[in-house]
């Protein structure tokens, strides 16, 4: 028995997989994010610790026998946080998140100190990301900077909380920018950079490899008789990908989650830094991968439900299976500022083109068609970086509305694959990264792609339409760059 433990950023996921490969169950625990200030994104180390230990309590008192059985733990997490430890190893501020914009001075700043930054990590120095955080905090709270002994991204943080090792794997620490990612190893130049060096990292391993033992104590509390070991586990994306079977290059899929991510495994290092194109590590050994990252994906439509004081399904279903064509209102989803291609933490979201009559459904619809528009986007600076996308998987909670799909298929101009729901997402991956480092089995004999329940084909008599509407939204950005505060 494996268990995956996802730390999403709006919830924790536990899930259970058996020898099969078959899931035995999962519990999810809610987590909130706090906005102290227009921009930021923060949550408390300890919040993931206590929901994660709630989750498996949950399984444990539904599933005792299973529970009892795990021989292996995966963790997956969102990617990029800043985890600030003191000498006594507890969190000296709250973590600073992936979705964070406070930092856009000290990416210029970072890139002006060492040049050879793109070179080597392979990305641009973007607010997101963990170093230019650190040089904030140098800057903005030199107590706490002082005082900073080790940085761990969130999973890490779980992992040195339930085993008291301080252990990182390669598809997480790419995202860090203290990575040389073609290297697969910490650049000493990188850190140093950022006023840091190895001592304050945790040691590295690849995701599918052993990482660590549970503390004796959690161990008896969930009725294992022996420990389990933990596997390096991957950032949320690349478990994701773990757990589509997306390991082989050519691979492709899409993540409409809280953020969305369109994702193409490579055989090789292959940056394009200049469109924040993100290339990282995968979590499996000597292989990489490119992704368009947007900030807001699924959390749209779930900012809007919340505007509109109603649930996201009650949203959808006034507007069936398949759209007629696009909404005459545009959307901007920039509602945490963006990412790829833009690298812009000061724009916000925007409504186009409102008139009289056009209501809710109008207003729906741009929603879901300004997200994909952002996906379109992506694609075009993967392109550019050299990976041409011919059809993709479509994972996240916003795969779960046809509707959107059929947009995405007509928006991007291929196939896109629903899969069947459960057997997706970071847990599910993080479960089969616990497999691999228990079993030392090939990852391409558990990495099995999920049943595909339905391809939808992008619409010949739509995809017109849906070229001159993105045209139309694509003017939106360069226009609305200049009135952002
Ligand atoms: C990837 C990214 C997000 C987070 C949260 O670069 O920032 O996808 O991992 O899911």
């Amino acid at each position: 028995m494996f268990l995956g433990i996802d730390i999403g950023t709006s919830a924790v996921k536990a899930l259970l997989a058996d020898g099969h490969q078959r899931i035995v169950a999962s519990s999810d625990v809610p987590l909130t994010v706090q906005r102290p200030q227009p921009g930021f994104s923060e949550q408390e180390p300890d919040a993931w610790v206590e929901a994660v230990i709630a989750a498996v309590d949950a399984l444990k008192a539904a599933h005792p026998a299973a529970v009892s059985a795990v021989q292996g733990i995966g963790l997956s997490g969102h990617m990029h946080g800043a985890v600030l430890l003191g000498a006594d190893h507890r969190p000296l501020r709250p973590a600073i998140l992936w979705n964070d914009g406070r930092s856009s001075a000290e990416c210029a700043e970072l890139e002006a100190r060492w040049p050879a930054l793109r070179a080597v990590t392979g990305n641009k120095a973007m607010p997101g990301f963990t170093a230019p955080k650190l040089l904030w905090v140098a800057r903005h709270e030199p107590a706490i900077f002082a005082r900073t002994r080790l940085v761990l991204l969130p999973k890490a943080y779980v992992r040195l909380a339930l085993t008291g090792d301080a252990i990182e794997e390669m598809s997480d620490a790419a995202g860090s920018l203290w990575l040389d990612v073609g290297r697969r190893d910490w650049s000493d130049e990188a850190l140093a950079a950022t006023g840091l060096d190895r001592s304050h990292m945790p040691r590295l391993v690849e995701g599918s490899e052993p990482a660590g033992q549970l503390r004796a104590d959690l161990a008896a509390r969930w009725g294992m008789e022996k420990a389990p070991i933990f596997a390096g586990g991957a950032g949320d994306n690349a478990a994701g990908a773990v757990g589509l079977g997306a390991i082989e290059p050519g691979s492709a899929f899409i993540s409409l989650g809280t953020s969305g991510v369109l994702w193409a495994t490579t055989d090789r290092f292959a940056p394009n830094p200049d469109h924040a194109v993100h290339a990282f590590c995968h979590a499996i050994p000597a292989t990489w991968h490119q992704m368009g990252v947007i900030l807001s994906a699924a959390s749209c439509l779930a900012w809007l439900a919340g505007v509109m004081e109603t649930r996201e399904a009650d949203l959808l279903a006034p507007l069936g299976e398949r759209p007629a064509g696009p909404s005459p209102v545009q959307f901007l989803p920039y509602l945490s500022g963006e990412r790829t291609p833009h690298d812009d933490a000061r724009i916000r979201g925007a409504f186009a083109g409102l008139a009289h009559e056009n209501g809710r459904n109008a207003m729906v619809q741009a929603v879901l068609e300004g997200v994909a528009f952002a996906f379109a986007d992506c694609r075009d600076a993967l392109a550019e970086a050299g990976t041409v996308i011919s059809g993709a998987d479509v994972i996240g909670g916003g795969s779960r509305s046809r509707f959107w799909v059929e947009i995405l298929a007509n928006v991007l101009g291929f196939p896109v694959h629903r899969l069947s729901d459960g057997e997706t997402g970071g847990a599910f991956g993080a479960a089969r990264l616990a497999r691999l480092a228990c079993t030392r089995e090939a990852p391409e004999a558990v990495c099995t792609p999920p049943r595909r329940i339905e391809t939808i084909e992008p619409d010949a008599g739509l995809t017109g339409a849906y070229g001159e509407a993105l045209a139309r939204w694509r003017g939106l950005y360069p226009a609305l760059r200049g009135a952002a505060a």
